[in-house]
């Protein structure tokens, strides 16, 4: 194998099918389909629904990555699949579909964390990852904020939401508001035209007792409740509920928590890089605010573009040409998806 492996990604954890590929560090194409809009009318994600969209759509998204790259699947040196954490059903065809590829091609297979994805994708963007790195995951899935002292073997969490993601309090508000789903990029528009300080929603695990137990820990359902609460005694009082005051000040409130408690992370550890990932990483504020906290405390920010934030086939392609670059060991043909794989869990 060349210095510069070409990989090819396959992520099919939640409601996205994407398939990238790399060249070492080089991005050179990510397909993704979705099955977003099925899962709409339901307000969220449908395990069954998003199992039977990736089998229709793995074959397909393949064959456009491999066609807009211009690669032949001979050319492809390593296959990379998310094995976990996700929703048992997606996973299971994902790592079918990459161990078909891998055994047809006999090239070797490598099953990896989809959080760890989430951080190695930034390579494609900002070259080498800093050792260590500070990340903060934040999806519909998961919010986690990780310690990195090296993506392919050392991933140590230091807190997780203990109740709801933040895209998911993102999503349930919106739906509180009338928005549609998945709700974040419309809390994130609304935003714009409220004030933040309008209402002043609770930032959860940030007093007292709750933060010696909880340090690095967020909640978010709480918050959800005080917005539920607060929208009902509107419409009780007959009047109009201000959506945008709402969402801005909804959206300060989980902002202010997630890069308060990742700077404090990164203080705490003396480390100086901090990126941010996952779907939410696309909120415009939030990425305004760690801006700014980062710069006062002398964090260098990385924030991968929003397509390289929410699923996708690049981002595990990444974290297989960082496993090859790395040297490190690939997975048995017969490995299992696993859908609580642990984060320190980082290939298998
Ligand atoms: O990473 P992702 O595509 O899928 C998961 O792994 O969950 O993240 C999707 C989540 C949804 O909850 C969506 O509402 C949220 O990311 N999201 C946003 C924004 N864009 C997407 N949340 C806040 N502001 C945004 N601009
Ligand atoms: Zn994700």
């Amino acid at each position: 194998m060349t210095t510069d492996p070409v990989v090819l990604g396959i992520e099919t954890s939640c409601d996205e099918t994407g398939v990238g590929i790399v060249r070492g560090r080089t991005l050179l194409v990510d397909a993704v389909a979705s099955s977003v809009e099925e899962h709409a009318r339901f307000g969220g994600v449908v395990p069954e629904v998003a199992s039977r969209a990736h089998l229709d759509a793995m074959v397909p998204t393949v064959e456009r990555a491999l066609r807009d790259s211009g690669l032949a699947l001979a050319d492809v040196d390593a296959v990379a699949v998310t094995s976990g954490p996700g929703l048992a059903g997606a996973l299971l065809v994902g790592v079918a579909a990459a161990k078909a590829l891998a055994l047809a091609l006999d090239v070797p297979i490598y099953g990896v964390n989809h959080l760890a994805a989430h951080v190695a994708v930034d390579v494609l963007e900002h070259g080498p990852l800093p050792e260590p790195t500070m990340a903060l995951l934040v999806s519909g899935g998961h919010s986690s904020l990780l310690l990195v002292p090296d993506v392919t073997s050392d991933v140590r969490p230091l807190g997780a939401t203990v109740d709801d993601a933040a895209g998911e309090a993102f999503d349930k508000v919106a739906r509180l508001l009338g928005l549609p789903f998945p709700g974040g990029p419309h809390i994130d528009r609304e935003a714009r035209s409220g004030s933040s300080v309008a209402i002043a929603f609770p930032r959860g695990l940030t007093t007292g007792r709750d933060l010696e137990r909880h340090r690095f820990d967020f909640s978010f359902s709480g918050l959800k409740t005080a917005v539920a609460r607060w929208v009902q005694a509107k419409e009780r009082s007959g009047e109009p509920v201000p959506v945008a005051d709402v969402a801005a000040s909804f959206q300060e409130a989980v902002v202010d928590v997630l890069t308060r408690k990742a700077v404090a992370a990164c203080r705490e550890h003396g480390v100086d890089h901090l990126l941010v990932g996952g779907g939410v990483a696309a909120n415009s504020r939030l990425r305004a605010l760690a801006q700014q906290r980062c710069e006062a405390a002398g964090i260098e920010l990385r924030v991968p573009r929003p397509g390289l934030c929410t699923d996708n086939g690049a981002m595990v392609a990444a974290m297989g040409a960082e496993l090859v670059l790395k040297g490190r060991a690939p997975s048995a043909l017969d490995l299992p998806s696993d859908s609580s794989m642990p984060v320190q869990l980082v290939h298998s």
